[in-house]
């Protein structure tokens, strides 16, 4: 799997401190809030079990699952519901956890359908951030890292589903997805 990665972007170590920097960040600002951690399948999971443990409040946490991808790297502009969340949103201060804002197209489609549930405040954390690719007008509430637009895999992001468990962000190798 290794040899399929061009170079590494974001190494295991600057992620950890990033991470626990922004849980302290969140711990702070959501102190004396009702925090729902809402994390977006599946490429936010290892993002979403990081940061939760680096966050030292109470909150709780749900999942939902969309699709807009399919199995390439361009998004087709459509998003489709796989599985809502399990609980009502009303009073709850949420915070979306996403892997990556590329275009914005899905994250402005989840926090439009979750706000419209009422609840008390909504926010995103995104891991990753693409400025230069973006398509709707949108911006993360706190985000990690800025990237150049370049496809990248690893700590939760897939290329065709592979990859998630690269402990690391890195850029694939071209010829593998231009063939
Ligand atoms: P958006 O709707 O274009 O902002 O796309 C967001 C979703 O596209 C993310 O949750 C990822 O699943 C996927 N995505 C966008 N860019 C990349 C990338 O560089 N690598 C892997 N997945 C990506
Ligand atoms: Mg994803």
């Amino acid at each position: 799997m290794k040899d399929d990665i061009e170079r590494v972007l974001v190494t295991e170590k600057e992620i950890a401190k990033a991470v626990e920097k922004l849980g302290a960040q969140i711990s702070e600002d959501y102190k004396d809030k009702n925090l729902l951690l809402v994390s977006v399948l599946k490429g936010s999971v290892v993002f979403m079990a990081d940061l939760m443990r680096a966050i030292t409040i109470r909150c709780k946490i749900d999942f939902m699952s969309v699709s807009s991808y399919g199995a390439g790297v361009n998004t087709s502009g459509a998003v489709k519901i796989i599985k809502d969340l399990d609980i009502p949103l009303e009073d709850y201060d949420i915070l979306i956890v996403e892997d990556i804002l590329d275009s914005g197209i899905t994250l402005s489609y989840i926090r439009e359908l979750l706000s419209q549930r009422k609840p008390a405040s909504i926010k995103i954390a995104t891991l990753l951030d693409k400025p230069e690719r973006r398509r709707v007008d949108i911006k993360a509430d706190y985000s990690c890292f800025h990237i150049p637009d370049e496809f990248v895999v690893g700590y939760g992001l897939d290329y065709a589903e592979v990859y998630r468990n690269l402990p690391y962000i890195g850029v694939v190798k071209r010829e593998l997805y231009e063939g």
